[in-house]
Parts: structure tokens; C-alpha cells; sequence
């Protein structure tokens, strides 16, 4: 492949990954099971980036490995009359086409563990988009290191990746233990716990000890947060996760530093992210990351016979797929009729959704995610309100925060 044999696609894909593995100091390269796109949104990939993309499909790259594609810049399945930037929406046509060209499934989701990208415990994968990095690594116990873009493409087009950091076993042993004294309720609270520690351990592997159990919605909600205040892409939970049966399991020596999260670093975490100088709420955004099945059930029953408040926009935000199941269930419906947004295959922080937050008075977002809440200030300028999803549901009804 490096000597060009595969022909200049791949050629120059290989060429990528053998420098990368080179700075590692990687040893060999390794098989894949697939890849997880990030860049797929043209406000991440920019115009210089789509057109990288179709130049490759262009010249006849395919993708050797299942690939699934990270949010675009807009909902591809529905119009949502001016909120998405029009000429972005053209562009993002285009290189999805050219991911599709090459062989990706264009779900256009950060949770495609839950629509058929499911690796197995120790598979080697080559995955971008850190919410998702964090779950396989630590809740399927596939083995992947954060790709960018460039990287994952190059990965998809060979189906290889250089072995280093979390690919191997020294790389994804416990580095951090956390205590976890407080009581953890809801998913809300595995979020608030994973940006607390997030912000501390920076991109340490966090191990959590007192967990008892934590399912898969609440796992993704701590993914997510641990990787945006901080940049773990690996935590354990003893007892939980399956490379963690005991303690001893995934932790060398016992001189391992150690952190404590209880209730008072509980509700200082929450406060830290709640800070929302007035009461009226102006956005309410629930998925990030997209929904579950289920989440998207508790959704439709809270908002089930009630009315969103004129003021407020509210978006569920959910993989196409979770869609069709919840349309046939009736939940799309009882969202639509209290006056909510659907929303498939983008988020906020990947959407071109800049008309909509520029001819809006937003001020203020009421979200029940950590990681958007961490990300709204500084990307929008908007006061957040943060707590669990039926405070938000309320605020949206109600049109401001209690
Ligand atoms: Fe997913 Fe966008 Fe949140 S990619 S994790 S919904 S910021």
C-alpha cells in the first residue's frame, strides 16, 4: 500500500497512518472492524475539507470497513424552514454523497453504537467524535484512540490503524481512582460526575469505584461530559464496564492517585454549570448526546396533553432511525403537538444553525447534557440552565426555570 501497488488513494491514506505511527512509536499496524467518522458536518470539515472528500471519492476511494458517519450540519431528512443556513445545507449534500460514495451509512449520528456500529469487547476500531470514543472504549471495550478526520478517513480507506495508546493493554489501564460517595438519581447525575471528573483528570483514565449500576443511557451521558470538560476517551466503572470485574483488574499499583466525588461536589458541579442569570428560558435541547429509544419514550409521556410555551423552541434531537421507531410508537407525534422540533442527523454544536440563533433574541438554553452545557456559553453566548430532563421539560412548558 505505501509503495502505491493499491494505487495513489491509498497510497497517500497509508502514508498518513505510518507517520502516525511513526510519532507513537507504533510497532505494527493492526485490522480494523470499523470506523466512526467525525468531520462529517461541513461547519467541522469546512469547504476546503468537503472538497478533499470528494476529490478522494472522486478518484475512487472506498472504504474497506463499515463506516458510519458523525451529525452533519443539518437535518437531512426534514426541512426545517430557516433555520439551517442554506448554502451550508448544499454543501453538506455534496459530502455526505461523497462519504456515501465511498461505502459510509450516512446516519449522521454521535450514538451509532445504538443504530448498528456495535464493536466487540477488544475489537480494534478507528472512531472519531469524543462522546462516542468514550463509550465504545469503555462500554463495548472495543479499542480505539480519538481519530480526527483525516486519520479516520485514512483508516476507512485502508482498514488499519497503527497500534498505540488505547489500542494496547498498558494504555488502557486505570490511571485515576474516583470515589463515588454521592448518590446518583438519574443519567443527569452520571453527566454532572463525568464533568466533574473530566475537568480534573484532563485525559487521564479515570476509574470509578462505588458505581453499583448505571445503564446505558446514564454511561453515555458521563461518556459525553467526561470528554468535554476534560478529554478522557477511556473511563472504567468497577463492577459496570467489562474490563473493570475488581479494581485490582485495571489498576497497577495502589499508590494510584485518588479523587472523591460526593454530594457536595455534586451540587457544586451542577451549580457550576447551572448559571443562568435569569429565569426565562428561550431554548430547550434534549439529545446531546442524540437520544436513545427510551430516552425518546420519557419524552413523549412528560410532554404528553401539554403545550410548549409560545417563547420557547424546543429540540429533541435524535439518530433517523430512533426516529422511525419513535414515529411508529406515536412519540414523535405527542412532541410534535406540544409544539417541540424534531431533529435528525445534527446538534447545535455541529449544525449551521447560526440564522437561527443570530434573528432570535435566544439569551438563555435550558438542557438536561453536561457537555452541551459546557459548550453553549462560549459557542453562543447564552446563558445555561442545566438539570435533569423533566426540570427541562417543565421550563419548557412553563417558559422559564424554577
Ligand atoms: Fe452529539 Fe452534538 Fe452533543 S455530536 S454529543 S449532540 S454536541
Amino acid at each position: 500500500m505505501l509503495e502505491g501497488k493499491k494505487g495513489p488513494v491509498i497510497q497517500k491514506a497509508m502514508e498518513i497512518l505510518y507517520r502516525l505511527g511513526e510519532i507513537y512509536g507504533a510497532e505494527r499496524m493492526l485490522p480494523i472492524a470499523s470506523v466512526h467518522m467525525p468531520g462529517s458536518s461541513v461547519v467541522v470539515s469546512g469547504k476546503a475539507g468537503a472538497r478533499f472528500v470528494s476529490e478522494v471519492a472522486d478518484g475512487g476511494g472506498k472504504f474497506r470497513v463499515f463506516t458510519t458517519l458523525n451529525p452533519a450540519a443539518c437535518d437531512l431528512h426534514e426541512e426545517h424552514p430557516g433555520i439551517f443556513e442554506p448554502d451550508l445545507v448544499a454543501l453538506q449534500h455534496e459530502l455526505t454523497r461523497a462519504y456515501g460514495a465511498m461505502g459510509a451509512v450516512a446516519c449522521h449520528t454521535c450514538v451509532p453504537y445504538l443504530v448498528g456500529n456495535v464493536p466487540r469487547l477488544g475489537q480494534h476500531v478507528a472512531w472519531g467524535e469524543s462522546s462516542a470514543v468514550a463509550f465504545v472504549n469503555s462500554v463495548l471495550g472495543a479499542r480505539t484512540n480519538r481519530e480526527g478526520g483525516p486519520s479516520a478517513l485514512a483508516a476507512a480507506l485502508v482498514g488499519r490503524v497503527p497500534a498505540f495508546g488505547y489500542h494496547l493493554d498498558e494504555g488502557r489501564r486505570g490511571t485515576v481512582v474516583v470515589r463515588v460517595g454521592a448518590s446518583l438519581d438519574c443519567m443527569e447525575d452520571f453527566g454532572t460526575l463525568g464533568y466533574f471528573v473530566g475537568k480534573v483528570c484532563g485525559d487521564s483514565v479515570p476509574v470509578f469505584v462505588g458505581v453499583e449500576q448505571a445503564d446505558l443511557d446514564s454511561l453515555k451521558m458521563m461518556g459525553a461530559a467526561l470528554a468535554s470538560s476534560g478529554a478522557v476517551a477511556l473511563f472504567h466503572v468497577v463492577g459496570v464496564t467489562p474490563e473493570a470485574p475488581t479494581l485490582d483488574s485495571v489498576v497497577r499499583s495502589r499508590g494510584t492517585p485518588e479523587l472523591y466525588f460526593g454530594s457536595e461536589e455534586k451540587a457544586a458541579t451542577a451549580a457550576q454549570l447551572n448559571r443562568a442569570s435569569r429565569s426565562e428560558v428561550d431554548l430547550v435541547v434534549l439529545g446531546c448526546p442524540h437520544v436513545s429509544v427510551t430516552e425518546f419514550r420519557r419524552i413523549a409521556e412528560l410532554l404528553a396533553g401539554k403545550r410548549v410555551h409560545s417563547n420557547v423552541e424546543l429540540w429533541v434531537l435524535a439518530p433517523l432511525q430512533i426516529q422511525v421507531m419513535a414515529e411508529r410508537a406515536g412519540w414523535v407525534r405527542a412532541v410534535k403537538e406540544a409544539g417541540g422540533r424534531v431533529v435528525a442527523d445534527t446538534c447545535p454544536v455541529l449544525g449551521a444553525i447560526r440564522p437561527l440563533t443570530q434573528r432570535l433574541p435566544y439569551r438563555s438554553l435550558a438542557t438536561n447534557s453536561a457537555k452541551l452545557a459546557h459548550y453553549a456559553p462560549g459557542q453562543w453566548q447564552l446563558e445555561v440552565h442545566y438539570g435533569p430532563m423533566e426540570r427541562c421539560i417543565a421550563a419548557a412548558i412553563r417558559g422559564y426555570w424554577e
